[in-house]
């Protein structure tokens, strides 16, 4: 169900504690003035009107207000991600604070067409604060939902790994001659949240839904999906839209990973395959990499399971500390 509502009123009416899988929003940024339809460009006779802006001075309670309403409809293994501007990020920080929630990644999205400026530096990202509760361990993350280990970059790095950097460069979308919210998610994007951080059939929520982007990915995806819009003329153009959505649609086109995870397991590890653990390993540890990190790192890149890059990496370590005369007492 989606609601023409406040999101923070409504969700205290519509939706009960713990009892949404994922989160995935977008809220105003409380930037003064019109700037948001200058931004690219465009013709102003396809922007939706009546876009709803929170005031400066209000910006603060009003994201204590609704952050307290996802933390208490989120599910104890659930995320959110909450798209943010830097401009008035840090009353987003502290009402994730004050609301418990852990932020477990600050996802830097790097998008095109910032505003050419002359004086200063241009403009081109977003933050996205990928967050759970405080209190729980257990999180649901799809690790291997888009690559598996052995997928290849075209610079034959991990395309795993790098699609698990923090670094997101994904295009806005132009949409030329077609009628669109101010502020728009580009579905690569959604598509991405969605498909680490919930299953099919899970409920994902939107409490600013503006085009109902997110409804619409999760949607596409075979999630269910529900959210609020208060801009009566935004909420009554997309409510119809959406229903023409074909559900799991977006799965035909899905590229799907291959599945062997550990490709090289079982293998004797050669000479040339140790030495390049141990330098990979120094690597990553010089990059101050906790052991927990690096074996990750290491099992994704080298095709192999975590306790066989710990046995080597023990092994060296102890060949090590042998030949340095530290075991046998010479
Ligand atoms: C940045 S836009 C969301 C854009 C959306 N993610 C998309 O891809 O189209 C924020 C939306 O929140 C709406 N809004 C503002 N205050 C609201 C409130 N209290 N409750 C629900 N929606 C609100 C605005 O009208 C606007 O459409």
């Amino acid at each position: 169900m989606y609601y023409n509502e406040d999101c923070i009123s409504g969700s205290k009416e519509h939706l009960k504690d713990g009892t949404i899988d994922l989160i995935i929003t977008d809220p105003p940024f409380a930037i003064s003035g019109d700037k948001l339809h200058k931004h690219y460009n465009r013709d102003e006779k396809y922007v939706i009107d009546g876009y709803i802006e929170i005031p400066v001075d209000q910006y603060r309670d009003f994201s204590i207000d609704w952050i307290a309403q996802a933390h208490r409809i989120l599910k104890n293994d659930g995320s959110m991600y909450i798209v943010s501007g830097w401009s008035n990020l840090s009353d987003i920080l502290l009402a994730l604070e004050q609301n418990k929630f852990k932020i477990i990644n600050h996802i830097i999205w790097k998008y095109n067409f910032g505003v050419y400026t002359k004086k200063k530096y241009v403009t081109s990202h977003y933050h996205i604060l990928y967050c759970k509760k405080q209190n729980n361990k257990k999180v649901k993350f799809n690790t291997h939902c888009r690559f598996a280990p052995s997928e290849k970059t075209e610079n034959n790095g991990s395309a795993l790994y790098s699609d698990l950097e923090d670094v997101w460069i994904i295009n806005r979308e132009y949409k030329h001659g077609k009628t669109k919210n101010k502020n728009q998610l580009p579905i690569k994007l959604l598509k991405k949240m969605i498909l680490y951080s919930s299953d099919e059939n899970d409920l994902v929520c939107d409490l600013f839904l503006g085009s109902f982007s997110t409804a619409k990915v999760a949607r596409a995806l075979n999630r269910n999906s529900t959210g609020f819009e208060i801009n009566s003329e935004a909420f009554n153009y997309q409510i119809n839209k959406i229903e023409t959505i074909e559900r799991g649609c977006m799965f035909k086109d899905l590229k799907i990973p291959e599945r062997n995870v550990y490709f090289n397991q079982g293998k004797p590890w050669s000479e040339k395959d140790i030495e390049k653990l141990l330098t990979r390993y120094g690597a990553l540890k010089k990059e101050r990499y906790s052991d927990k990190e690096s074996f990750e790192i290491l099992s994704m890149e080298f095709g192999r399971g975590r306790f066989s890059i710990l046995n080597i990496i023990k092994a060296h370590k102890i060949k090590n500390l042998e030949d340095d005369g530290k075991l046998t007492g010479n």
